[in-house]
């Protein structure tokens, strides 16, 4: 009948029409983020040397800006971007983190605590190395937000790779959730090893200063890996592919069962700071313990090759453990700064990591490395280690 034909071919029309619509998109949305995974257009690439290896100086607990009323404050800042130059020099890494609390935010004012990143960045500008940042809790507190940091180091520091996470990832003021590619050779198609910057948060909240904001990475962070993870394999080809090292300011609080258990042979480092309330993401407050769960599970569930995840904020640690339940290392960083909390013979100093190739089931070799030069607890992370 010519109704029901008419009707079946306006079903069938609407039919591929939609298919034929549903192709198209499917080609854009995968054509935009395909050809051109790259979050840094028309910036100079990150790359391994010729010579095959990939060496990050990692700058921790910075803490500028402390007491400026006073003499020691401002001394401890001279202090701190004296070790910084000393160590760039030597050192000349291709890639300088600083792993959070670049600032003590509880000491600084309004009209001026961004001055404090304008000092930071002074050395790291000198040396023309490539760095991004993450933050901390002494970041986020009456006069200073992680956000506000980030968009001054932007502003001053043309060698910065920071980013913000998309609006909606990262909760309150964790602003700092992003991810840099870094290649075997500038022209390679693909990268071989992904740096991963997350944001713990904590401290306090702009304008009183007196309302705590999470010290976890929070939850919202776990469908963003997911999705930038799959943006990656489907353009790059298998995560297997590419190894991974990961920076955030604050611990998973899995760390913590595993300090009774270190050894000084497997363990090297400084172990000088008994974790407890607060020193790792999410105990603050026992009614939020296992709130970085989400985050922990879902980074080590959907990134491989993870090499290591690297923190600071427990000034008197230096040592890298194996994570059981994940089965990934974990290192912390040292204390750089003359700011913040230091005990008697901790010294200050850098961790080293050198990643030895860009083949993902390549060793880090990394140290720590005090003001003077002098290294200590040398450890090869690889397949083998405990
Ligand atoms: C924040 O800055 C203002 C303006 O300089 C100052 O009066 C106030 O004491 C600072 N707040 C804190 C908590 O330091
Ligand atoms: C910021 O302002 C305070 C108060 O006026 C002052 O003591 C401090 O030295 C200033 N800090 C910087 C980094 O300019």
């Amino acid at each position: 009948m010519p109704a029901q034909l008419l009707s079946t071919a306006v079903v069938f029309g609407l039919y591929f029409a939609t298919r034929f619509a549903d192709v198209v998109s499917a080609i854009a949305l995968d054509r935009t983020p395909r050809a051109n995974l790259d979050p840094y257009p028309g910036r100079p690439r990150v790359s391994f040397n010729s010579d095959g290896t990939f060496k990050i100086t990692v700058f921790s607990d910075l803490h500028f800006g402390e007491n400026p009323w006073d003499d020691w404050g401002p001394e401890q800042d001279v202090n701190s971007l004296q070790l910084m130059r000393t160590v760039l020099a030597d050192e000349m890494p291709d890639y300088v983190v600083l792993n959070g609390d670049l600032i003590t935010g509880e000491n600084t004012f309004r009209e001026n605590s961004t001055k404090l990143i304008d000092e930071i960045m002074a050395p790291i500008n000198e040396a023309g190395v490539k760095f991004s940042s993450t933050h901390g809790n002494h970041d986020n507190q009456a006069n200073i937000t992680h956000l506000e940091e980030i968009q001054r180091e932007l502003l001053v520091a043309p060698n910065s790779y920071t980013r913000l996470a998309p609006p909606g990832v990262g909760g309150e003021e964790g602003p700092g959730n992003y991810w840099v590619p870094v290649y075997t050779k500038d022209t390679d198609p693909a990268p071989s090893l992904i740096l991963w910057f997350f944001d713990s948060r904590g401290g306090f909240a702009e304008g009183s200063g007196t309302t705590p904001v999470p010290d976890w990475v929070d939850s919202s962070v776990t469908d963003w890996i997911k999705s930038e993870t799959e943006a990656m394999n489907s353009a790059w080809g298998p995560a297997e592919e590419r190894s991974a090292i990961a920076f955030v300011h604050i611990p998973p609080h899995v760390i913590q069962a595993l300090q009774s258990g270190l050894d000084s042979v497997r363990n090297p480092g400084l172990n000088a700071d008994v974790l407890g309330s607060g020193s790792t993401q999410a105990t603050t407050n026992s009614a939020d313990n296992g709130k970085d769960d989400p985050f922990w599970s879902t980074l080590n569930a959907n990134v491989k090759n993870l090499h290591a995840v690297i923190s600071g904020h427990d000034h008197g640690n230096e040592w890298c453990v194996r994570e059981p339940t994940q089965n990934v290392i974990f290192c912390f960083d040292k204390h750089s700064g003359y700011g913040g909390y230091s005990g008697v013979g901790w010294g200050h100093g850098v961790r080293n990591v050198i990643v030895q190739s860009p083949d993902p089931s390549s060793a880090l070799d990394t140290w720590i490395r005090l003001e003077d030069g002098e290294t200590r607890a040398r450890v090869l992370l690889d397949q083998n280690y405990h």
